[in-house]
């Protein structure tokens, strides 16, 4: 289960995909609508991972680029096979890659539970911040994981998909795989493309190998290229404040009306809906992303959305309530 489409009406308000409200950054569309679509692109995306290589101050033969998050992850898994480790509750598609690549998958429940199973793991994912809590995991421990990934032969992947919009600039380890997944953080999760860089060449290597040939197409080269610019960077800059205000005026005034919420440091939160509420509030046109595959039945997870949004997400909420009573 994912945020955002799900074969129903379109929503009137959207709680439910962690994506940018403010996107799409129309910096980065207008350099889309450039794209040459006539022509395939570079295989081995040369010059893109060229540059994203200068940008990341890193060799160009550790940039592995792909046609999103998911397809990376699933083809790190299918790569490097299992035991997949992941912390719970976190990203749903580590799970699923070692199920669709039939290996074993273990969700460890705490971070030392993390660094003990980690020796016997073939990857290990953190996402940072983690997606649903929006946690952010301290270096002490990122540290200690990493030193275990490197004696134990471990990969260990570190999912920055919400970095961009973390309230604080998230501790990254540079020597463990670094998943970056910009098209959250520009409102653009229509756009297909994310990148990896590979602990070393080798890596790299096998994890380029296993894409099918142009894995990303002419629209994917152009916004991997284009949101290293000065200009597509500024206007995520700008939004990130807003959303980290809308989050806190979620948080307070779900906490105000006795729910239960987990706050953390990305532009979304979890908060104790009960387990009725996905439907209820999808009737009335409001989506809210509904954490029952986490075995969170209770709990729902709320992205920061505009004022227009949420007025008429608390409106619900106290329709509901009041008839409740
Ligand atoms: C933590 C995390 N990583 C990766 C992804 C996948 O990104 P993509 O849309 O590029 O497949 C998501 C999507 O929700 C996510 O939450």
């Amino acid at each position: 289960m994912h945020g955002g489409t799900d074969g129903g009406p379109k929503p009137r308000y959207d709680f439910s995909s962690n994506a940018n409200a403010l996107g799409p950054n129309p910096e980065i569309l207008a350099q889309v609508a450039r794209a040459d679509l006539g022509s395939y692109p570079d295989p081995s995306y040369r010059a893109l991972r060229g540059h994203l290589a200068e940008w990341h101050e890193v060799g160009a033969e550790r940039v592995v680029v792909g046609a999103g998050g998911s397809e990376l992850i699933h083809r790190l898994v299918r790569v490097f096979g299992g035991p997949v480790l992941a912390l719970e509750p976190t990203f749903g598609e580590y799970a699923l890659a070692a199920r669709v690549a039939s290996v074993a998958y273990i969700g460890a429940s705490s971070r030392r539970e993390f660094l003990a199973y980690l020796p016997r793991a073939a990857v290990a994912f953190l996402a940072q911040p983690n997606n649903p809590t929006g946690e952010l995991y301290d270096a002490t421990f990122l540290e200690e994981a990493v030193r275990l990934a490197r004696i134990h032969g471990a990969r260990l992947v570190l999912d920055l998909a919400y970095a961009p919009l973390a309230e604080v600039d998230a501790p990254i380890p540079t020597s463990a795989c670094l998943l970056y997944v910009p098209n959250k953080a520009h409102g653009l999760t229509g756009i297909r493309a994310a990148y990896l860089i590979a602990a070393s060449p080798l890596t790299a290597g096998y994890v380029a190998a296993a894409a099918p040939s142009w894995v990303v197409g002419g629209t994917g080269v152009a916004f991997l290229r284009s949101h290293m610019n000065q200009n597509a960077r500024d206007w995520l800059l700008q939004t990130k404040p807003k959303l980290l205000f809308w989050r806190r005026v979620l948080a307070y005034e779900l906490s105000k009306r006795g729910y239960e919420v987990r706050e953390g440091a990305a532009n979304f939160l979890m908060a104790r809906l009960g387990r009725g509420a996905y439907a209820e509030l999808r009737r009335a046109g409001i989506k809210v992303r509904w954490l029952v595959d986490k075995g969170l039945i209770e709990w729902s997870r709320l992205s920061a959305q505009p004022p227009r949004a949420l007025a008429a997400f608390l409106n619900e909420v106290d329709f509901v309530r009041y008839h409740r009573v």
